[in-house]
């Protein structure tokens, strides 16, 4: 299994790649090929059909934690703590336990610097998150565009090195931007939109296969079509019911 200090030890010399994973079969899927498997609550969109990652709960995450568990023998786990599971120190080290008991090895954070420090004290490994933060945002726009704004995420970024987070996610942010505070911090930084400087990229799995309807946008790279192929699989298979074709001999007990 990857640890976090390999993790660490990537910064500027592999590119480290993480995708998002909620359930059995992916992560199985996924497994040994990627170095982390971020257990995102971008689930509450991609997979229970919300329309933002607000009404996601402890319980969805933990479950869809436990089953990625299940799929993954090599591959680092990383659970996204939900909204309103990390507003408090001590509540929030409990509910990072509750995750490291469903199977992840580590944590994931939108900003909140003074939380990561309580938890990495209490021997948690959490993994930072700044720029576009889903759970506290309402702008969804490219972040950290005049220099004011780009100066509070630099500034966001050392805090959270500082906490003593092992890496961090720079979400929506000018290329320019990540290549300043991947250059700034020690520990790797992982991109989503945030252009190729950084030491990783992260992507939403369902997003690159196609499994979330027409949601294209500019930083994201669709590398396959399963959800056009999984369409035409219920349509043949509708069509050969009706049409009396499916169970054929050879799919039925005699
Ligand atoms: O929930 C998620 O999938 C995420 C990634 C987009 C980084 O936080």
């Amino acid at each position: 299994m990857i640890t976090t200090q390999q993790i660490k030890s990537m910064k500027g010399k592999n590119k480290i790649v993480m995708l998002t994973a909620y359930d059995f079969p992916t992560a199985k899927l996924m497994d040994g090929i990627v170095d982390i498997i971020l257990v995102g609550d971008s689930l509450g969109m991609v997979v229970l059909g919300y329309e933002n990652t607000t009404k996601v709960t402890i319980d969805d995450m933990l479950r869809a934690t436990a089953a990625v568990a299940r799929g993954t023998k090599n591959t680092m786990i990383v659970g996204d703590m939900p909204i309103g599971t990390y507003d408090d120190e001590k509540g929030a080290l409990r509910n990072a336990k509750m995750f490291l008991n469903a199977g992840a090895h580590a944590i994931k954070i939108e900003k909140k610097p003074e939380v990561a420090e309580f938890l990495v004290k209490n021997g948690m490994q959490v993994m930072g998150h700044i720029g576009l933060t889903p759970q506290t945002i309402t702008n969804f726009k490219v972040q950290g565009k005049n220099d004011e704004d780009a100066k509070k995420l630099i500034d966001e970024a050392g805090a959270l090195e500082k906490a003593g987070c092992f890496s961090l996610v720079l979400e929506c942010i000018p290329m320019q931007l990540a290549k300043a505070i991947t250059e700034k911090i020690k520990i790797p930084t992982i991109g989503i939109g945030a252009g190729v400087h950084s030491d990783g990229q992260v992507l939403v799995t369902n997003d690159i296969l196609g499994l979330y309807g027409d949601f294209k946008p500019k930083f994201l790279k669709r590398y396959a079509e399963i959800g056009i192929e999984m369409r035409k699989a219920f349509e043949q298979y509708a069509k050969e019911v009706r049409e009396e074709k499916f169970p054929s001999d050879e799919n039925s007990f005699h």
